[in-house]
């Protein structure tokens, strides 16, 4: 029975570039969209930038445009990469658009109404600097555990614990350097434990239907016996995204509305095809018409698919998912993707040196349904595509093309030797659960049994020898069977191989003169069919190409250290061109060191007392001891430090500003110096 699909992939933050982690949930959904397709499945594809956030809002500050035109710029390029990826969605949208309002809105109006939001009074950290309440993600301080310095509010990456902000000692506001304060403010919040009776029945159908993983499924158990927390879901000005209708100068939370995005694109996408939307989203119309909606995710952001996301169509009237397929994290090499070891990276760097086929049939040879981690191995990449793709399927056509035109005018055989036929009919078998395989998203299966078919194929060449056979005149007909069943069994092989390797599969097409929109196209093999002249279908990788992406990838980081007021798991771009007014906002100025002394309780502070001049004196704490065990040996040297860097209180007293040193860390920093004539307090410019 064909079914009626619509299917998604996460939607990216606006805030950083595509990167190759992406592409293994952009793969595996693309991979089954084309499957699902060619089985006689409809399915609609869609995705859309994740727009809004206190992340996006800073980008945009900092590099002084409208967080529109960031948004804006994001999307063309998240397109762009995802295309050139031949990630084929029918539609790709943003959160930030007026559909996407008008059903947030709805939600939570409905919510609302049925009394599933209440509003209370929270105590957060507030930067007085900036105006602003601070995300967890943009306090930093002094782990309360470890004491590891400069940790973020919610978790410590040294000791690994977890905390509220409020528990860190000396915590300052990652965007301005102010000591935060705490401030009450009224936030909206969804009682999620409402819909708890509805979640289970969800579950328990998904269960049975395969629309859950068992891992999933354990997951979620766990977290209802753990109580279903009110879900925060507004955030005060400023903040980019959407006002609530009833609730001035308060935002809805990004979450709230970035998975509604799904449903927003979907219903641009339906108006401009002419879809029947409701029949997709509306819960009584999908219902009637048994439509289904799946998606695609990562491992991370499982709660808010499964227990927010649920429950909140449920609540507006609309349709819940059929399915959430969850999968695991792209690692390279082994470890997690890194910037300095140039493994972080970018669709668009990838591209520039690579074709993504190759990457998208790696990844699907990976690819099982569940929810365990894919590595990246270059070695295994460089390997696998060159022996299966290239030494396996290709080479099939490029053996035994060059005979059908030499010596039959490109004609295949009119009639097939009934025990080649037999072959045919027994390669199509043995490739008939692949549709399967697909749909249950056992893609490593699915790519095993056709490199299985492809070295029988290739094994039963060199048994026939056509290299032979071309030389003897009395053998052309055995020569002119073996050839066409050699490109008919190519042409199988190539349209299991398509949902994988669309673009590659689309040029054997041309040489095959004929291609396939469903599996079921080639259950019969080719005869007397004319092909095109032949052309090389991939060449292999060249592991210099591999290599001269990682150095790219490392010099594109290198031109981008991360500004602070951007989270530690967010991408940077190119650091933005400032102008000279920026500049001018720094008061840098020389100080002659008076005092350098070690800290009572610091592990890693000196204590600076500057002679700065007509500024007077200044006392500043700096992170270098590591670097100058001898404090004393500083003293009579000119330093450059900030002087209009706001105060910071600390534990051991006032810092008033910030002396420049370069390096990594640690031990790795070097006092900038000035030379020794300059006058104590001159500006630096
Ligand atoms: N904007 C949210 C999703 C909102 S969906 C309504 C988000 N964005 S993201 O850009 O951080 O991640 C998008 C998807 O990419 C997520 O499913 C995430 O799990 C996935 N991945 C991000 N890095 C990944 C790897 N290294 N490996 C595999 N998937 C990864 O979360
Ligand atoms: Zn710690």
């Amino acid at each position: 029975m064909s079914r009626r699909i619509l299917a998604t992939c996460a939607l990216p933050y606006a805030n950083g570039p595509i990167h190759i982690g992406h592409m293994v949930e952009h793969v595996q959904g693309d991979v089954w969209a084309r499957a699902m397709r060619m089985a006689g499945h409809t399915v609609h594809f869609v995705c859309a930038d994740d727009a809004h956030g206190t992340p996006i809002m800073l980008r945009a500050q900092r590099e002084g445009i409208t967080p529109e035109q960031l948004i804006a710029d994001s999307n063309t390029q998240h397109q762009a990469d995802f295309r050139d990826f031949h990630i084929g969605y029918d539609h790709y949208s943003s959160t930030h658009g007026e559909a996407n309002r008008a059903l947030t809105v709805r939600i939570y109006e409905a919510l609302r109404d049925t009394r599933h939001i209440e509003s209370k009074s929270v105590r957060q950290f507030y930067d007085p600097d900036k105006d602003m309440f601070l995300p967890d993600r943009f306090i930093k301080g002094e782990c309360p555990h470890c004491h590891a310095r400069d940790q973020y509010g919610d978790s410590c990456e040294v000791c690994g614990k977890t905390y509220t902000p409020t528990d860190l000692i000396e915590p300052y506001s990652v965007i301005s350097g102010a000591r935060p304060v705490e401030k009450e403010s009224v936030h909206y919040f969804v009682r999620l434990g409402d819909f708890e009776p509805m979640l289970r029945e969800w579950l328990a159908e998904r269960r049975q239907a395969g629309g859950l993983q068992v891992e999933v499924v354990n997951k979620l158990e766990e977290w209802f016996s753990d109580g279903l927390r009110s879900w925060d879901i507004s955030r005060d000005a400023p903040y980019f995204g959407f006002e609530l209708p009833d609730a001035p100068g308060k935002f809805f939370y990004v979450w709230l509305d970035a998975p509604v995005g799904y449903l927003a694109s979907f219903s641009e996408y339906a108006a401009e095809a002419g879809l029947d939307r409701d029949a997709f989203l509306e819960a009584d119309a999908a219902a009637e018409a048994g439509t289904e909606m799946v998606h695609f995710i990562g491992k991370d952001i499982t709660y808010f698919h499964t227990l927010f996301w649920p429950a909140m169509l449920h609540g507006a009237g609309l349709r819940t998912p059929s399915a959430v397929y969850v999968h695991g994290f792209l690692t390279v090499n082994g470890a997690k993707m890194s910037k300095s070891r140039g493994t972080f990276i970018n669709a668009r760097t990838y591209l520039e040196h690579l074709d993504p086929d190759y990457l998208r049939y790696y990844l699907a040879a990976l690819l099982g349904p569940t929810l365990a981690d894919l590595d990246l191995d270059f070695k295994a990449f460089e390997e696998r595509v060159n022996s299966h793709l290239v030494g396996k399927w290709a080479n099939i056509a490029s053996r035994c093309a060059g005979f059908v035109h030499k010596f039959f005018d490109g004609r295949l055989t009119d009639a097939i030797a009934p025990e080649l036929r037999q072959r045919y009919d027994d390669a199509v078998a043995r490739l008939q659960p692949c549709a399967e395989l697909f749909e249950k998203r056992e893609y490593a299966h699915a790519m095993r049994l056709v490199m299985g078919v492809a070295d029988d194929t290739n094994a039963w060449i060199a048994e026939k020898a056509p290299w032979k056979m071309a030389k003897d005149e009395s053998q052309r007909e055995q020569l002119h069977q073996v050839a066409s069943m050699a490109i008919n069994l190519f042409r199988l092989l190539s349209a299991w191989l398509k949902p994988v390797i669309p673009a590659t599969v689309a040029r054997a097409e041309t040489f095959l003169s004929s291609t396939s929109s469903q599996f079921g196209d080639v259950d019969m093999p080719l005869a007397g069919h004319v092909l095109a002249p032949f052309q090389p279908l991939l060449t292999r990788i060249d592991p210099k190409k591999i290599q001269a992406m990682i150095d790219d990838s490392k010099s594109s980081m290198n031109a981008a250290p991360a500004p602070a007021a951007t989270p530690a798991t967010a991408t940077q771009p190119a650091t933005p061109t400032i102008g000279i007014d920026d500049f001018a906002k720094l008061d840098l100025r020389v100080g002659k060191v008076t005092v350098c002394e070690h800290v009572e309780g610091a592990d890693k502070l000196l204590r600076f007392e500057l002679d700065a001049g007509e500024l007077g004196s200044r006392q500043i704490f700096s992170g270098i001891k590591a670097a100058y065990p001898e404090p004393e040996k500083l003293v009579g040297r000119n330093v450059v430090f900030i002087a209009n860097l706001a105060p910071r209180k600390m534990r051991f007293g006032l810092s008033e500003g910030m002396i420049l040193s370069a390096g990594e860390g640690g031990a790795d920093l070097k006092l900038v110096e000035v030379d020794a004539a300059a006058r104590p307090g001159a500006t630096v410019r």
